[in-house]
């Protein structure tokens, strides 16, 4: 830290300076207005030495900014919060590592990840984060830089402390925008269901195209709201690589499949059945008797719904378990690491989230994603998905609507009503009756 006296901030007040650049798209991206804001908010004062404007859509913009605080304190924390926008400190060197003396406890002044891209300086060079991920320390092994939750930190590790040698790469706000627009308030809510459930589809499309996976974050209100056939044949269709959802999801569908209710309501005509009220618990009773939900598909007792196409396509599901459970149904995770651990595993290879009327597993999602990562979270509330865009999560695009409904469409939209794969002598009105 300087304390300069060729700059225009006065060091007798301002003895705390520092020069820090960054490089992107600043200005359309918002990082520009926030660098600015960052400073003033902790009594600061900044002075632009060079800032040059990329002149072309591909080209970034060149910033290179002198910031003083009146406090080492005020300086440690802007510092902190520039460089989660993407600004460092110009002089630099190798980032400082120190080695953990005990399992789970890291030093005190270490480096706390965001979601964002991020290159770490190791012997001159910058690698690149591997698992990206928010709230996660970084460890540096064998030549390679990782994200590494708190707990999962082993003594030996050499983790990294300080600011100095880390670079974020902030999120760019999408040059291409038709591929992931964001809502005008011109637009009817209708027209923006239909125009979301467009993109949605495309999206999913283009993800399969380059390889990635589809991930569905679903909650029970997918089944009550008649959400079971369209994420079917979502499946049937390739499209979802893995499911991620709670208890009560797994309990729902399997009670729709086998009673034709979803918590004591009939699917059919919205009416509760008579004793429904004990169905939930009869469905799990169900799988008990054949060891788990495999064993019920095997043993043809769970013939049809989202956990069977999910078992007959191949792909994987993890039902997280919740204080709020039922049951649970076997096959629930209730040790709440494992269950983070099993769904950031599926999370890995996903190229975008559909997050579907749940706000403790889309929230949890957001929290495990790289910024890059594309969600659409359908919900009818709307600080769901605020939520996730505050903490970072740059690629999303909130739908705010019944789930049935945004489902519904979206199934017709990527299989043009196709219900090939219905049986007409199983439907679920024969097997209430
Ligand atoms: N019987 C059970 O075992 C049981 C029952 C309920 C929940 N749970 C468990 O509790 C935890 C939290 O459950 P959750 O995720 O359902 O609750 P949640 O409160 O986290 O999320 C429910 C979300 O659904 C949204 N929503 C409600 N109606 C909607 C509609 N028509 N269209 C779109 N969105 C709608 C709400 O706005 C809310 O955001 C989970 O782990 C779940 O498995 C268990």
């Amino acid at each position: 830290m300087s304390t300069s006296s060729d700059s225009a901030i006065s060091s007798l007040r301002f003895p705390f300076q520092e020069t820090v650049e960054a490089e992107g798209h600043l200005i359309d991206s918002q990082i520009l207005e926030l660098v600015f804001d960052e400073v003033v908010q902790y009594g600061g004062r900044f002075e632009v030495e060079e800032f040059r404007i990329g002149r072309t859509n591909e080209e970034p913009s060149y910033l290179r900014l002198r910031v003083a605080t009146p406090t080492q304190d005020a300086m440690q924390r802007l510092l902190q919060n520039l460089s989660a926008n993407g600004c460092y400190p110009v002089a630099g060197g190798d980032a400082r590592l120190q080695r953990v003396e005990r399992d789970c406890c890291a030093p005190e002044d270490f480096y706390s990840s965001t979601n964002h891209r991020t290159l770490v300086r190791v012997d001159g060079e910058w690698l690149e984060v591997r698992n990206q991920r928010m709230d996660a320390l970084l460890v540096v092994e064998q030549g390679a830089v990782y994200a590494r939750r708190l707990r999962d930190l082993r003594a030996g590790d050499a983790v990294v402390v300080g600011l100095h040698g880390v670079r974020v790469i902030p999120g760019a706000k999408e040059r291409d925008r038709h591929a992931f627009a964001f809502m005008s308030n011109g637009v009817s809510s209708e027209r923006q269901v239909e125009m979301a459930v467009r993109q949605t589809a495309s999206l999913m499309r283009h993800t399969r195209e380059r390889g990635q996976d589809v991930v569905i974050v679903a909650g029970p209100v997918v089944i009550h709201t008649g959400g079971v056939e369209p994420v079917s044949r979502l499946i049937r269709a390739g499209l979802v690589q893995a499911l991620l959802a709670g208890n009560a999801l797994g309990v729902h569908d399997i009670e729709a499949a086998l009673l034709g209710t979803s918590l004591g309501v009939r699917l059919r005509d919205g009416r509760l059945e008579e004793h429904g009220h004990r169905n939930h618990m009869r469905a799990i009773n169900r799988i008990y008797h054949c060891g788990d939900i495999r064993g019920a598909v095997e043993q043809k007792v769970l013939t049809r719904g989202i956990l069977y196409e999910c078992v007959r396509g191949g792909v994987p599901f993890v039902l997280a378990g919740s204080l709020r459970d039922d049951g649970p149904l076997p096959d629930t995770v209730t040790d709440m690491n494992r269950a983070q651990d099993l769904y950031a595993t599926h999370l890995r290879s996903a190229g975008m989230v559909l997050c579907l009327g749940s706000m403790l597993h889309s929230i949890a999602v957001g929290n495990m994603l790289p910024s890059w990562v594309k969600i659409v979270c359908v919900d009818i509330n709307p600080a769901v998905a605020t939520k996730i865009s505050d903490r970072g999560t740059g690629q999303l695009l909130p739908v705010i609507t019944d789930v049935g409904l945004f489902l519904d469409l979206l199934a017709r939209h990527v299989d043009g009503g196709d219900d090939r794969h219905r049986d007409p002598e199983h439907s679920l009105s024969e097997e209430i009756e």
